[in-house]
């Protein structure tokens, strides 16, 4: 991502079948590229204050922010639901308090007027990502890569037997890069077709490997690709599409 003229960000670097998000501006800054058919976008952010966003959310938004026992989730919450009101507003060209959401049956957020973009949203600890299409459904899922005690048993119980078959093949020195990538390309998958874990996780199958490839027995194509939005994190955006064009880049919010 190159700063513009104008000291402007946008439009977002091309992204690689190595699903590196290169770049990095302020969201200050930000104008949002033409997002046209057949592209996808994908911004990520890590951190944030708070106090910036709190007042772009609507009474539902605060109301589940208020919810949250430790006082760095709620923040976390609001930064994240601050940063997507804030993307789709520069996207649509208004204001982000202005943005109404409405729920699909498993929980997919749209927005309310259905006049787009598409988007999907996810957060790990403190990054997040927001995808989004113009006409295509989409999914994305980032997680932060981390030591976790239950991976095998995970893998055990929720994923396909092909993917099982691959991951305890792996040296246990591989397998938590392997574990983070199966997860996300799954999970964005399921968010990408809105029914979250609605749909059993092993009744379809992706890889581990380079370029992401998915399985599954929905008619309309989908293609799934691998992100490394840096930091430690890794990721996956699952699109509704035979292919796509992928551009995005890192935003810091202040
Ligand atoms: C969405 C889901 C697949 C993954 O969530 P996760 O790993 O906890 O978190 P992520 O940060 O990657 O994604 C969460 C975001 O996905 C979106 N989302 C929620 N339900 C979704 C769905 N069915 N499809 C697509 N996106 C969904 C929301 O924007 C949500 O953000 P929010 O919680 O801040 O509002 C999972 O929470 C889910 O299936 N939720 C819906 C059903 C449910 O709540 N079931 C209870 C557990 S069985």
């Amino acid at each position: 991502m190159k700063a513009g003229p104008a000291g402007e960000y946008g439009p977002g670097a091309p992204v690689g079948s190595d699903g590196a998000l290169s770049g990095a501006g302020p969201l200050t800054a930000f104008r949002a590229p033409p997002l046209v058919s057949g592209e996808a976008h994908v911004w990520f952010a890590r951190g944030g204050d708070p106090g910036r966003f709190e007042s772009l959310l609507d009474a539902e938004e605060l109301a589940r922010a208020d919810r949250f026992v430790f006082p760095e989730h709620r923040a976390r919450f609001v930064v994240a639901h601050g940063l997507l009101r804030s993307l789709l507003a520069a996207y649509r060209d208004g204001p982000p308090g202005a943005l109404r959401f409405v729920e699909g049956r498993y929980g997919k957020p749209s927005l309310a007027d259905g006049a787009g973009p598409r988007f999907s949203l996810s957060h790990s600890e403190d990054g997040i990502a927001v995808a989004l299409a113009r006409d295509a459904d989409i999914g994305v899922d980032i997680e932060r890569v981390r030591a976790m005690k239950d991976r095998d048993d995970l893998v055990a119980r929720f994923f396909s037997e092909d993917e099982k078959e691959a991951y305890f093949a792996l040296p246990p020195a591989r397998r938590e890069q392997a574990f983070f990538r199966l997860w996300t390309r799954k999970e964005a998958f399921v968010k990408g077709i809105g029914l979250g874990f609605s749909r059993p996780l092993e009744s379809f199958t992706v890889n581990a490997e380079m370029p992401a490839r998915i399985g599954a027995a929905e008619a309309a194509p989908w293609c799934l690709h691998h992100l490394s939005p840096g930091d430690g994190f890794v990721g996956a955006l699952a699109v509704g599409a035979a292919s796509v064009t992928i551009r995005g880049g890192r935003l810091s919010c202040g």
